[in-house]
């Protein structure tokens, strides 16, 4: 079969990775994909949300599979686009309807999901400029820290975190003026919630599930989780704290209520569910959801997984995930994100990147690379990869406790140069307990 795979980050050289391995793919494409991407299948030039692109290129490749790594085109609707279409609708796009990525898309749908289910999460209201006096005793009533988040998407900035209550109710009015344009003319008004975080990764037919191996990532700039939000800075996989105990509170409380909620909403929901948990003190409540993977977790993820990834989506794909096995590494993995200088903020492009081939165990996903043509130069080797986004490569290891893992990804991260490269030397530092052997799924 020939696949694919939509997106161009570090989740995609991950998936890209995964999918090539499997007997079932013959030629494995990616759009638009990276420099890494092209070390797995074959890169073309198509935007992930160019739909008719796509449709173009998949009625001329004979494309089997689908597989949609971003959020963008899940939420314009690209599985909707397939499906009413005549001659694209037998083809399988593994990723929610539309409607399923409302999960994501719209945080007051998400919200008012989990109430018509059940399912655990912060109070909340939900504000449009109709009713802001009602956010604003909301507010009044919660304790600090204020939490207001953008309904739509909002590339990851749509969440603000606030101490001072004056401060939250002038931001309230800021985002319904506009702040976050569209994103925010509905803005969702949160309880805070204190604990430690994590992600659990659902597979879905839309009827049977399997739970996929749970991380954890670090999504600030700076050690200590300090500074600035970024796509995320590395990633850890298994949760020395997401012990049995507590996955079954997530599968019983969390995952079987979305499963069968979506089910019996009708919603067409075949692909990944992203749910970013917090433990409060033992006890799993929803932050989020997604209607993806995550980015650093698939880098952690993936290499988890041993089973063939293609099988299970094909599982998904027809219905029969139950009959599907997924066999899972015990080892941890974790990920360490070298990013350019300056990132989140502005930063530098085409940087050249040396050292990769240093890397001889462990594996390298890029993230932000390309490859470029050395000017003047007539032979084979005339190109070089080089820096093309804020994060540029994520270095997973794997290791038979956390702390084997983070030395080899710190030893390789150490030998690949690029000007400007800066990495978080402390991935994990909140789970690390000396000798402690990760063993749950
Ligand atoms: P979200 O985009 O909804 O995942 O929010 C981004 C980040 O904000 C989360 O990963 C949490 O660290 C934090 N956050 C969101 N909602 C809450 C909450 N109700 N209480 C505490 N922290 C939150
Ligand atoms: N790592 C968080 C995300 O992918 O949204």
């Amino acid at each position: 079969m020939n696949i694919l795979l939509l997106g161009a980050g570090g989740r995609e050289h991950a998936l890209a990775w995964k999918l090539a391995q499997s007997p079932q793919t013959d030629y494995l494409f990616i759009a638009p994909g990276n420099a890494g991407t092209a070390t797995v299948g074959v890169n073309v030039p198509i935007a992930a949300t160019d739909f008719e692109a796509v449709k173009n290129f998949v009625l001329t490749n004979e494309i089997g599979m689908v597989v949609v790594g971003p959020e963008d085109p899940l939420v314009q609707g690209i599985y909707d686009f397939f499906k009413n279409d005549a001659a694209l609708k037998a083809i399988p796009v593994i990723g929610p309807s539309k409607h399923g990525a409302q999960l994501e898309g719209s945080k007051d749908f998400a919200k008012a999901f989990m109430m018509r289910h059940n399912i655990p999460t912060a109070h909340y209201l939900s504000v449009t400029a109709k009713n802001l006096s009602e956010g604003i005793a909301f507010l009044k009533s919660q304790k600090a820290p204020y939490v207001l988040k953008a309904d739509g998407l909002a590339a990851g900035k749509g969440v603000l975190i606030i101490n001072n209550l004056d401060e939250a109710i002038r931001e309230l009015e800021a985002m319904l003026n506009g702040s976050f344009g569209k994103a925010s003319e509905t803005v969702v008004l949160e309880e805070f919630l204190a604990g430690i975080e994590c992600s659990v990764f659902v597979l879905t037919d839309g009827t049977h599930y399997k739970i996929l191996p749970v991380a954890k990532d670090y999504k600030r700039i700076g050690e200590g989780d300090t500074g600035l939000n970024t796509g995320g800075m590395g990633a850890v996989s298994p949760v020395p704290f997401a012990d049995k105990a507590f996955m079954h509170k997530v599968e019983e409380r969390i995952v079987i209520p979305t499963v069968e909620g979506l089910k019996s909403e009708n919603i067409d929901y075949k692909g990944f569910i992203f749910i970013g948990l917090i433990n409060v003190n033992g006890e799993p409540l929803v932050i989020e959801y997604n209607c993806r993977l995550g980015d650093p977790e698939t880098e952690v993820v993936l290499p988890r997984i041993q089973s063939d990834l293609v099988d299970l989506l094909q599982g998904v794909a027809h219905g029969n995930l139950a009959e599907k096995e997924l066999r899972i590494d015990p080892r941890t993995v974790v990920t360490v994100m070298l990013v350019s200088g300056g990132y989140p903020g502005n930063y530098a492009k085409g940087k050249p990147i040396t050292g990769l081939e240093n890397v001889k165990t462990g594996l390298l996903f890029h993230a932000g690379t390309r490859q470029e043509e050395i000017a003047g130069q007539a032979c084979n080797d005339n190109h070089q990869i080089v820096t093309n986004g804020g994060r540029v490569i994520a270095v997973s290891s794997y290791g038979d406790t956390l702390e084997a893992a983070l030395n080899q990804s710190f030893a390789n991260a150490n030998s690949i140069t690029f000007e400007g490269k800066y990495y978080r030397k402390d991935i994990g530092f909140d789970l690390t307990k000396k000798n402690e052997r990760t063993k749950h799924p």
